[in-house]
Order: C-alpha cells, then sequence, then structure tokens
C-alpha cells in the first residue's frame, strides 16, 4: 500500500522522486525517502509527510541521475525514521524499496542474523536488503542475485532494488504488488502507480506477477524470474493529467464529489443512450447460453466497493432473477465457497489493486468460474485476470474516502443487471425504456443535489459538536446507510453505526438518548412508512433528526428535525442520490474538524496488503 519510484536517466533523479511521490502520497503518508545513487548510494528519509522529506532534502546535494523513492503506509512497525524506506544493508552498497509484506520475514531474518546480519528496523523489508547481500555470495551477476533472493520471498511485494556496483541500472521486481515502468527518451521511470510517472511519459509496462525488469538510461528490459527475457506490449496512457488536480477545489474529495455528474454521463458514453435499444458492455463477453449456465453469483469486494455490491446483488436478483451472494474479499477468500465452472464471480474495485479482490478473484478462476471485474483503473492487476471487464470511468480517484468511484459503480451495476435481464428475457422493453430514461436524468439530479451543498453545510455546522451518528434505511437505503456510516468514520474520526431500520428495536435502540444525531434515509418509497415509524421511535427517546427523503415526501418534516430532498427517479437509483447528501455530510463534517480530508489518519487509498 506504500508508493514506490524510480529514475534512472539523463536529469537528477531527486525532483522526480520528489513530485512522483507526492503523486503517490495518497497510498501511504507516514514516512518517506529517497536513495540516489552519486559515487555512493546517499540516503535521505524521515518520519513525516513529504512536506518533511522536501525540507530534509532542501539544502542536500543530491546530484545523482539514477534513484528510488518510497512513501509509507506502516505495516511492520511503526512509523519511524528507522523503518521509513529505502533500507539498505550494513555496508550500505544495496538500497531497496518495497510495498507488499514478506510473510515470512522473521524466518528469513533468525536465518540471517545467525549469520552476523544487523538489523535496524522493524519492518519485513529490511530482511531482503540482507538476503541481497547475502545472495551476492553465490550469484556474483546483481540480477541473478535479486531473483534468486526473491525466490525464498513469500507474501508480496513490488520491489525496487539499486547497488553501488551497477550504478547504471535499476531492478525491479513483482508478486502480488502493483509495478508500473514509465518508457522516456534516455531516461526511464518506475513507479507503483501511475499517476507518479503521467507528467512525464504515456508510454508504460505493466509487470506482471513473476515478472523482472532491468531498467537503464536507455533500454528496458523484462525478465521471467529463470532470466528468459519476454516481449511486452508497450500500453499507452489516455488519462488526462489535469485529472489527477484539484482544479480549484479545496480539496480532492470534494473536486470528485462535484465531477459526480461527469463521471455518471461518461460511465453511461458508449453504453447507454437515449437511442439505444440494449445497453452494449463491450469488454463483457457473456450470452445467452453462458448466462443461462450460470446457476450462481458472487459480489465479492471490500469497503464501499462492497457496498456497492451490496446493491448489485439486490439488482440482479430483482432485475435478472439470479441468486448472488455479495460477499467481503477478506471473508470469502477463507470461507469454503462452492465454486465452479456454473458460478459467476463478479468483483468490484476502483485501484484494481485491493489485495483480498484479487485473492478471490483468483480463487474462482482456480476453481474453473468466470470472472468478471467492475473496475476503475484501466490496466490494473484486476482489470488484467479478469474474464470480462467492465470499466467505471471514474477518472483517478485521489482522495482516500470513495464518493465519485462508488457512483460510478452504482452506475455499471444498472448497467450489468438490466444487460443480464435483457438476455434472460426479463426486462421487456417498456420497462426497459422506463430505466433508460431514469439513468439518463441522473447526473442532472446529481447536479441539482449539489447545487445545494450549501445546505449541507448548514446541517453540518449544526451537528459539528456530535459525539455519534446513527444511520438507518431499508432495502437499497440499507447498504447506503453503511456507506454514509463510513464516509463518517473515514474522513470525521466519529463513532457511526448502521441499522436495517426495522432492526433497530431488536437492540441498538438502547443506545439513543437525548442529543444522540439520527440520518434516517427515505429513499424506498415503498417502505417509506416503516422507516418513518423508526425514526419516530428514535426520535421519541430525544435524538435530533436528520432525514434524506424524495421530493414531494410530506410525512418527513413531521418525525424530522431537518429534512434534505432529492429528486423522485425509477425506485432502483433513488439509492445513488441519497447517497450524494451523505457525502456532503461527511465532507463538510471533517473540515469543520479540521481533519486533513484527504488523507484521514491510518488510511490508504490503495489497500495492496491483507
Ligand atoms: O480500490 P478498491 O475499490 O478495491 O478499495 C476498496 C476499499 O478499500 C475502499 O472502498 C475503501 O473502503 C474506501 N476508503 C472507502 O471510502
Amino acid at each position: 500500500m506504500c508508493g514506490i519510484v524510480g529514475y534512472i536517466g539523463k536529469s537528477k533523479a531527486t525532483p522526480f522522486l520528489v513530485e512522483g511521490l507526492k503523486a503517490l502520497e495518497y497510498r501511504g503518508y507516514d514516512s518517506a525517502g529517497v536513495a540516489v545513487y552519486d559515487q555512493t548510494i546517499e540516503l535521505v528519509k524521515t518520519k513525516g509527510r513529504l512536506k518533511d522529506l522536501e525540507s530534509c532534502l532542501d539544502g542536500s546535494q543530491l546530484n545523482g541521475t539514477m534513484g528510488i523513492g518510497h512513501t509509507r503506509w506502516a505495516t511492520h512497525g511503526e512509523p519511524s525514521y528507522c523503518n521509513a524506506h529505502p533500507h539498505m544493508n550494513t555496508r550500505t552498497d544495496i538500497a531497496i524499496v518495497h510495498n507488499g509484506i514478506i510473510e515470512n520475514y522473521l524466518e528469513l531474518k533468525e536465518e540471517l542474523e545467525a549469520k552476523g546480519y544487523q538489523f535496524v528496523s522493524e519492518t519485513d523489508t529490511e530482511t531482503v536488503v540482507h538476503l541481497i547481500e547475502e545472495t551476492l555470495k553465490e550469484h556474483e551477476n546483481f540480477f541473478t542475485a535479486v531473483l534468486t533472493a526473491a525466490k525464498r520471498l513469500k507474501g508480496s511485494y513490488g520491489l525496487g532494488v539499486i547497488s553501488h556496483k551497477n550504478p547504471d541500472q535499476i531492478i525491479a521486481i513483482r508478486k502480488d504488488s502493483p509495478l508500473v515502468i514509465g518508457l522516456g527518451e534516455h531516461e526511464n521511470f518506475l513507479a507503483s502507480d501511475i499517476p507518479a510517472i503521467l507528467k512525464y511519459t504515456r508510454n508504460v509496462y505493466f509487470l506482471e506477477d513473476g515478472e523482472a525488469a532491468i531498467l537503464t538510461k536507455d533500454s528496458v528490459k523484462i525478465y521471467d524470474l529463470d532470466e528468459k527475457e519476454l516481449k511486452k506490449e508497450v500500453f499507452t496512457v489516455t488519462w488526462d493529467i489535469d485529472a489527477a488536480e484539484k482544479s480549484g477545489y479545496d480539496h480532492f474529495m470534494m473536486k470528485e464529489i462535484f465531477e459526480q455528474p461527469k463521471v455518471i454521463k461518461d460511465t453511461l458514453n458508449g453504453r447507454l443512450s437515449q437511442d439505444s435499444e440494449e445497453v452494449i458492455l463491450d469488454q463483457i463477453k457473456i450470452d445467452k447460453d453462458v448466462l443461462e449456465k450460470i446457476n450462481k453469483i458472487y459480489i465479492v469486494a471490500c469497503g464501499t466497493a462492497y457496498y456497492a455490491g451490496m446493491i448489485g446483488k439486490e439488482l440482479i436478483e430483482k432485475i435478472a432473477r439470479v441468486p448472488v451472494v455479495a460477499e467481503v474479499a477478506s471473508e470469502f477468500r477463507y470461507k469454503d465457497p462452492i465454486l465452479d465452472e456454473n458460478t459467476l464471480m463478479i468483483v468490484v474495485s476502483q485501484s484494481g489493486e485491493t489485495a483480498d479482490t484479487l485473492a478471490a478473484l483468483r480463487m474462482a478462476k482456480q476453481a474453473g468460474a468466470r470472472v468478471m471485474a467492475i473496475v476503475n483503473v484501466v490496466g490494473s492487476t484486476i482489470s488484467r485476470e479478469a474474464h470480462d471487464i467492465l470499466y467505471t470511468s471514474a477518472g483517478p480517484e485521489i482522495a482516500v474516502a470513495s464518493t465519485k468511484a462508488y457512483s460510478s459503480q452504482l452506475i455499471a451495476m444498472y448497467l450489468l443487471s438490466i444487460r443480464m435481464g435483457r438476455i434472460l428475457g426479463k426486462i421487456d422493453d417498456a420497462e426497459f425504456t422506463e430505466l433508460k430514461t431514469a439513468i439518463l436524468k441522473l447526473p442532472e439530479q446529481v447536479q441539482n443535489i449539489l447545487d445545494r451543498s450549501q445546505e449541507i453545510k448548514a446541517l453540518a455546522d449544526k451537528h459539528l459538536g456530535m459525539k455519534n451518528i446513527f444511520y438507518i434505511g431499508r432495502g437499497l437505503d440499507y447498504a447506503t446507510s453503511l456507506e454514509g456510516a463510513l464516509k463518517i468514520k473515514e474522513v470525521a474520526y466519529l463513532h457511526a453505526e448502521s441499522y436495517q431500520a426495522g432492526e433497530l428495536k431488536h437492540g441498538p435502540i438502547a443506545l439513543i438518548e437525548k442529543g444522540s444525531v439520527l440520518m434516517g434515509l427515505l429513499g424506498q418509497e415503498s417502505l417509506m412508512e416503516k422507516t418513518i415509524s423508526n425514526i419516530k421511535e428514535v426520535k421519541a427517546r430525544g435524538a435530533d433528526v436528520i432525514a434524506i427523503a424524495l421530493e414531494g415526501n410530506t410525512m418527513a418534516k413531521h418525525v424530522a428535525d431537518d429534512v434534505f430532498m432529492v429528486p423522485k427517479t425509477h425506485w432502483m437509483l433513488t439509492t445513488l442520490l441519497i447517497n450524494i447528501p451523505q457525502q456532503l455530510f461527511a465532507y463538510y463534517i471533517s473540515c469543520g474538524l479540521g481533519h486533513d480530508v484527504d488523507k484521514p489518519r491510518n488510511l490508504a487509498k490503495s489497500v495492496t496488503v491483507e
């Protein structure tokens, strides 16, 4: 989950390393460092954020044209100078940066300590640098030594390695942790993620698991672990760099919330329009024969993507009438699910790199199941490994808290469930037209909510002093309430709980007292009166109630202290609209409390470790 960069070429390495790390800071930000070769390997690292590293670099003379850098999200050992990357061996002639977890590091550490190696950090990564030094005793060739050492590692790694004795090369190697190589003119780049290199080149190689690369100033060669050279295709990134910057907003989270009308249009683009008679999903090759054989669907994902999956489950079951189980990936991968060639797994992921989701995908493929990915990052590992892909066109999502990616995942779920329903003959033309018309109106309806963001700000200001908040909803609104509560936890650091509205009286209502805050979601018209009754029960016990309801709802104002109305739409789509004010509410509460809304504590954007 850390960020890795590397540079070798005609210019000084440090400016690229720092710029690249800035673009990756969302991957981790508890310490950062660079190692640059200039006669010897010079190491500068520090606990804290990149601005702290920049202060350390201020005035330092790092003139070398080859180097590696890292921004860390701690797994082994607290954030500290010693635990920050790059890590070096005791002779200080090898430096490495690592993303991932070395699972057998304790065993290797014991072995290396017995041979006299001195460890200065608590990290798993330091084991690797000593192991490379040890392996060099048997393999003089540095690349061979790195590959041989890597073969002894269990777990996941994206590694960038440099050595004093080989000042003209950077070695990169990956297993279950992303690495991308950018191709320049007399310079080449290494990064764990595309934004780091986008300013410099759009031509990249994606390293696959079990592949390693030697980067020099003028060449990039890719090998398998047995040193057989591989031919790879250059991939051209088509994203716009501006899309990765703030465009005048104070924070990426706000910018991304406000991008949602466009993101919805982009995700619909080429797939559903006013003239469409069908949903077109080019990269999904599932036809009637395939679908009729599928007797079970799993939707597997983590966090916000999982909540999109919960909604997907309801939609597919309702529209296509195929049984669906939605599961959190970290649980799914350690169960014994019934997977076979008649199973379809749908994984959902913004980053396309989430370790647990990827593991579930591989498990399903291994068992012969078909895997479809709803994924945002083009070229990500999940997108490359799935059989079928439905890209969400949300563009780069930089804020740790997912907003626009979630809305785009819901759109993907609408498209997919309608497509399945049409293939299976479960949706007639009239229903299709009704849904199509409603979906195409969503961008303007989301804009209508965004135009009233100050109303939400006023609500947030009123509740800035709250210590906890309860979210309730029924049907699709329950998944939405989970997402609302997660946003508050992530960016406002407030205790937030979500319940199915009908479950309150089975226990949680005991928590309600005078001053408790309740967010009641009233997006499901058929269930609205039931939820209103539940809100009344909470109100009667002293809670301060905010309701998010559909325009025209005349009951909400009688039970809630404040009501925010969202436009009316098809019942399956209301949940997307109901979520937008929740995003704004969490954003304003976080800012009001003075938190770092884009980089909340303890979190990282891309969770590439278990
Ligand atoms: O990249 P992914 O969509 O696979 O990430 C899954 C979760 O880690 C992610 O949704 C996380 O819960 C977000 N921080 C939510 O805002």
